[in-house]
C-alpha cells in the first residue's frame, strides 16, 4: 500500500473543522476507500495529480469536470498572472468581462446576452428566476441535477431543510421519455414556467428527444433551459446545443469554461436576459472577478483550436470501448454497466449475491488507486490525456475486474478490500436502459 500518512493526518484535522472534511460532497473521503486512498492533493500537472505524500496519479475526475485542458496550463496561468498584476476585483467593470461575454456569445448558439456568476447552481437558478419572471408562472419541470438551490434539490430525496411549498413547485420528468414531459404539461396547463434539463444524460438523446422537448416547450409557452454545466465546453465547444443542433431559449454553463477557475454563466435570448435591467435579480459581488475571466478567455482560446474535441472523443472512445471489452472478457455485464458518451463516460455497479453495488464500487476504486488512477466511476477526458494514460487506465480496470470476479466467486470482499468501503452521500446507481 502507498504511504498516505500526511493525507490521513490532514483528514483527521479536516473532519474536526469542516463537515466531511471537504467543501464538495464528491471530493470527500467517503467516495474513496478510506485509509487506502489519498485524501489531499498538493498539485496538478497536465493530467497528473500529486498528493500531499508525493504519490502520483493519473486523474480522470478532472476536479469534477472543470479541467478540460489539464492542470497548470501555461497560457491560462499567464493570463491569470497578467490580470493579477492589474487586480482581482474592482469597483467598476474590467475590460475582460466584455471580452469574455463576446467570446461566449460567439461560441454558444442560444447566447444573445450573458451574465457571469460563480457556480453552476448560480447559473441554473438565475435562468429559472428569469424564466419565471418572463412567463409569470411558478412551476418548473426538470430532468437531471441542477445544483444545491431549493428549487432543484427540493425535487430529490435530499430535500430536508427545504419548505414543501418550494419543493412542490418543481416537477420531474424522465430523460428520453417525451411522454413524461407531455404528461406534466397536461397536468399543469399554463403553469410551467421553465423546462430545464441536462441535455446529455446516460448515452445521450434518442429519437430527436431534444428537438421534441423544444417543440413541446414552445407549444406550451414555457422557457427551455439547457443545463450545460457538465456538457458545455466538454462534448463540443458549443455544448450539447451545438452537438445536436437544438437551440434552447437559455443555457447555464459552469465547470468546463475556465479550466478550473471559478466561473459560470447564464446566457440566452436578449428579451429574457434584459429583464435583469428591470430588477429581476441576478447580481453577485464576485460575478466580474477578473482572474477567472482572464483565465477563461485563455482556456476558450485553447479549446477552440481545431482538433480539441476530436482528441477528447477519440480518447474517450478508446476508454469506453476498452471498458466494454474487459466487461465482456470477464463476463461481468450484469454487475458493471458502462454509461455515458466518450468525453464523460465510465462504469456504474449493480448488487450481486450478498455484495451490494458499493462493495463492487469499492473493489474497483481500490484497484484503480493501487494502479495510480483517480476515478469516481465516470471519467472526464481532457486535452492533456494521451493514449498512454488511457492504456494505464484500462490495465488498472482489468485488475479491478479480476478482483471483482474473485469477490463474486467467494461472495465477500474479505481479503480483497483493504481500506474502508466507499460510502457516498448521494447513493446513485442509475444507468438508463434506452
Ligand atoms: C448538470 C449540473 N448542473 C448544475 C450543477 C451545479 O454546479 P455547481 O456545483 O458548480 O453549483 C452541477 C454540479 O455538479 C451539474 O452537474
Amino acid at each position: 500500500m502507498a504511504n498516505y500518512e500526511k493525507s490521513n493526518e490532514l483528514l483527521k484535522r479536516a473532519v474536526e473543522v469542516t463537515p466531511l472534511g471537504a467543501q464538495t460532497y464528491s471530493k470527500s473521503y467517503r467516495y474513496y476507500c478510506q485509509g487506502d486512498s489519498p485524501a489531499f492533493i498538493e498539485r496538478g500537472e497536465g493530467c497528473y495529480l500529486y498528493d500531499v505524500d508525493g504519490n502520483k496519479f493519473i486523474d480522470f475526475v478532472c476536479a469534477l469536470g472543470p479541467i478540460t485542458i489539464g492542470y497548470n496550463i501555461e497560457e491560462v496561468n499567464n493570463a491569470v498572472k497578467e490580470q493579477l498584476e492589474k487586480g482581482i476585483s474592482f469597483s467598476l467593470q474590467a475590460e475582460v468581462e466584455v471580452e469574455l461575454a463576446e467570446k461566449v456569445i460567439e461560441i454558444i448558439p442560444c447566447a444573445e446576452m450573458v451574465r457571469f456568476v460563480k457556480n453552476g447552481g448560480d447559473a441554473t437558478t438565475s435562468a429559472i428566476r428569469l424564466a419565471r419572471a418572463f412567463t409569470g408562472r411558478d412551476l418548473v419541470a426538470l430532468s437531471g441535477y441542477h445544483g444545491m438551490h431549493d428549487w432543484s434539490i427540493g425535487s430529490t430525496e435530499n430535500n430536508k431543510g427545504i419548505p414543501k411549498d418550494i419543493s412542490n413547485l418543481t416537477k420531474t420528468f424522465e430523460y428520453n421519455n417525451i411522454e413524461s414531459l407531455e404528461e406534466l404539461f397536461n397536468e399543469y396547463p399554463n403553469q410551467i414556467a421553465a423546462v430545464i434539463l441536462e441535455p446529455i444524460q446516460a448515452n445521450g438523446p434518442k429519437d430527436n428527444f431534444l428537438q421534441k422537448v423544444k417543440e413541446l416547450t414552445e407549444k406550451n409557452g414555457a422557457v427551455l433551459i439547457f443545463d450545460e454545466v457538465v456538457s458545455g465546453f466538454r462534448y463540443a465547444l458549443g455544448g450539447a446545443s451545438e452537438l445536436y443542433d437544438v437551440v434552447p431559449d437559455m443555457a447555464a454553463f459552469g465547470k468546463g469554461m475556465g479550466n478550473g477557475l471559478p466561473i459560470s454563466a447564464v446566457a440566452g435570448k436578449k428579451e429574457i436576459m434584459k429583464q435583469i435591467e428591470d430588477g429581476i435579480f441576478v447580481s453577485t459581488t464576485f460575478g466580474g472577478e477578473a482572474l477567472s475571466m482572464a483565465g477563461s478567455i485563455a482556456a476558450l482560446k485553447i479549446l477552440e483550436k481545431p482538433g480539441s474535441y476530436d482528441h477528447i472523443w477519440k480518447l474517450g472512445t478508446m476508454l469506453k470501448e476498452g471498458l466494454e471489452g474487459l466487461i465482456e472478457k470477464y463476463e461481468l455485464g450484469d454487475v458493471i454497466l458502462v454509461s455515458g458518451l466518450p468525453p464523460h463516460c465510465g462504469v456504474e455497479f449493480e448488487d450481486v449475491g450478498s455484495l451490494d453495488y458499493l462493495d463492487i464500487n469499492s473493489i474497483y476504486s481500490q484497484a484503480m488507486i493501487h494502479n495510480g488512477i483517480i476515478t469516481v466511476g465516470i471519467n472526464n477526458i481532457n486535452l492533456s490525456h494521451t493514449e498512454k494514460e488511457i492504456e494505464a487506465f484500462l490495465s488498472a480496470a482489468e485488475e479491478a475486474m479480476i478482483n471483482i470476479k474473485k469477490a463474486i466467486e467467494q461472495d465477500s470482499t474479505e481479503g480483497i478490500l483493504i481500506g474502508k468501503k466507499v460510502n457516498p452521500v448521494f447513493k446513485r446507481n442509475i444507468v438508463e436502459e434506452n
